[in-house]
C-alpha cells in the first residue's frame, strides 16, 4: 500500500470515528429495535444475494440506496449510518483472505454516506416537504448518499493504483448517475409501500424487484455468452498467424481508453469494445497461406484479405443481440477520406465506432509490427498519426489518440481493464 493511500485511509477512519461519536450524542441512541433488525437483515440479504441491474461492465448498482431511503425516513442519522454500514457487509462464503483495512474502509464509507444522507433528509423534510410525501428530501438524501459513497471509493481507486488514474471523474459519475435516478424511483416506491402497507408489502416489492432483475440479468448474460463463444473463435485466428496473436484483445483495450477519452456513454463504449474484441473474426474464412504470407501480396490475395470485414458481418448478422452494432465491424477498414474498404464511405458516414476501431486497429499494428513492417517507436507512431489525420483517420479522434499516446497510456503495451475491475470490486 502506498503512503498517500495510507494517509487517506487514516483520514477516513478518523472522520468515521468522530462522526460516529458526535452523531450518537447529537441524535441519541433510542431506537425501534424491530425495524432496526428488519432493515439490517434486508440489507444483508440484498448485499449477499445479488446486485440489482448488474451490468457487464465495472460499475453496478445495488439495491442499497432504494432500501436506505425508507431507513432515512424512519431512523435518526446515527442509526441510519449504522444500518447502512451493517447492511452492506458482504459475507464471504468462500474463505478469501480478509483484508481488515478494506473492510473498515467500506464500513466507514457506507456509514458516512448513510448518516449524512439521513441528516440531510431530516433537515430538508422539515424545511421543504413538511407533512407531504417527501419527494424532495428523498432526492436530496439520495444525491448526498451517492456523492459521498462514490467519491470516497473513486479516491481509493485512484490512490490504490497509479495505472488507473485515467478513469475520468466525469465519466465515472455520469455513468453512475443513471443508477442514481433508478435508485431514486425505486426508493420512492419502497418508501410508499412501507408507509401505506407496512413491512410485509415492502418485502413483497423487494422480491418482485428481484424477479425483474433476473429477467434483465439473464439477457445480459446471454450477450456475454455470445461474445465469449466468439472470443474462443478468435483463438483460432490467433493460432493461424502469430503476428496477430492477441491483436483483437489489445485493440479492445485501446478502444476502451479512447472511448473513455471521448466521454462516450458506458452503453455505447461497451458495444464498441465488444465488437473490437471480435472485429477480425471474418479472417477465419481467409486462406491460411495468405494470412501467414510474409511476401508482398498479389492484388487478388489482398482483396481476399479485405473480404474479412464482410465475412465477419455475414457470419454474425443473424445474432439478434449483436446485429445492431455489426456495422462497426463491417466498416472498420473504411478511411476518413473515402479510400477505404469495403464500401468507400467517408467522414461521418462511417459509424463512430468504426472510426474508433480503425485508429486502435492501426495503433496495434504500429506497436507490435507485422511480418511486412517492424514495430514503430512512440515518436514514429505520433508522427504517423499526425500524417494520417484527416486522410485515413477522423482528425478529432486522431488528436485524442495522440494525446493518450503522449500521456504514456500505451507505454507498456496496454493497461488492462481487468486491473481496474479488480481494484474496483475489492473496494466496492
Ligand atoms: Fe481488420
Ligand atoms: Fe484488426
Amino acid at each position: 500500500m502506498n503512503k498517500k493511500l495510507k494517509i487517506y485511509l487514516a483520514i477516513i477512519y478518523s472522520i468515521f470515528l468522530i462522526t460516529l461519536i458526535v452523531f450518537a450524542f447529537k441524535f441519541g441512541l433510542k431506537v425501534d429495535l424491530i425495524n432496526l433488525l428488519f432493515f439490517s437483515i434486508i440489507g444483508l440479504l440484498i448485499s449477499n444475494f445479488s446486485m440489482f441491474f448488474n451490468s457487464m461492465t465495472e460499475i453496478s448498482t445495488s439495491m442499497n440506496l432504494p432500501i436506505l431511503i425508507t431507513v432515512f425516513f424512519l431512523f435518526n442519522p446515527f442509526w441510519a449510518g449504522l444500518i447502512s454500514a451493517i447492511g452492506t457487509v458482504a459475507v464471504k462464503f468462500k474463505k478469501k483472505q480478509f483484508v481488515w483495512y478494506k473492510f473498515v474502509f467500506n464500513r466507514a464509507d457506507f456509514f458516512l454516506a448513510g448518516a449524512f444522507a439521513a441528516w440531510i433528509f431530516k433537515i430538508s423534510r422539515f424545511h421543504l416537504d413538511g407533512n407531504s410525501f417527501p419527494f424532495l428530501s428523498v432526492l436530496l438524501a439520495s444525491i448526498v448518499y451517492f456523492l459521498i459513497n462514490n467519491l470516497l471509493v473513486y479516491i481509493v481507486i485512484n490512490l490504490a493504483d497509479n495505472d488507473v488514474n485515467q478513469l475520468s471523474l466525469l465519466n465515472y459519475f455520469r455513468e453512475l448517475s443513471k443508477n442514481l435516478i433508478v435508485s431514486y424511483f425505486l426508493g420512492l416506491i419502497l418508501l410508499a409501500s412501507f408507509i401505506y402497507f407496512g413491512r410485509i408489502f415492502f418485502s413483497l416489492i423487494i422480491i418482485l424487484l428481484f424477479i425483474i432483475k433476473d429477467f434483465f440479468y439473464s439477457r445480459l448474460q446471454q450477450m456475454n455468452s455470445y461474445t465469449q463463444i466468439i472470443e474462443s473463435f478468435l483463438k483460432v485466428i490467433d493460432s493461424k498467424d502469430h503476428y496477430t496473436e492477441g491483436h483483437c484483445e489489445r485493440v479492445a483495450n485501446y478502444t476502451y481508453h479512447l472511448c473513455n477519452e471521448m466521454n462516450l456513454s458506458r452503453a455505447k463504449s461497451e458495444r464498441i469494445i465488444s465488437i473490437a474484441k471480435i472485429h477480425d473474426i471474418g479472417k477465419i474464412y481467409v486462406d491460411d497461406d495468405i494470412l501467414r504470407s510474409s511476401k508482398k501480396l498479389t492484388n487478388q490475395e489482398y482483396s481476399e484479405i479485405q473480404e474479412h470485414t464482410r465475412y465477419g458481418y455475414e457470419l454474425l448478422k443473424d445474432i439478434d443481440i449483436l446485429n445492431n452494432d455489426l456495422d462497426i465491424m463491417l466498416y472498420h477498414h473504411e478511411r476518413w477520406d473515402g479510400m477505404g474498404y469495403p464500401e468507400g464511405i467517408e467522414g461521418e458516414d462511417i459509424p463512430v465506432g468504426a472510426r474508433v476501431l480503425a485508429i486502435c486497429d492501426s495503433l496495434d499494428v504500429m506497436i507490435t509490427g507485422r511480418s511486412y513492417k517492424p514495430p514503430m517507436t512512440k515518436e514514429e507512431i505520433i508522427e504517423e498519426f499526425k500524417e494520417c489525420s484527416g486522410k485515413q483517420f477522423d482528425p478529432e479522434l486522431t488528436e485524442k489518440i495522440i494525446k493518450l499516446i503522449k500521456k504514456g497510456f500505451f507505454d507498456d503495451g496496454f493497461k488492462s481493464r481487468e486491473k481496474i475491475r479488480e481494484i474496483e470490486l475489492s473496494y466496492n
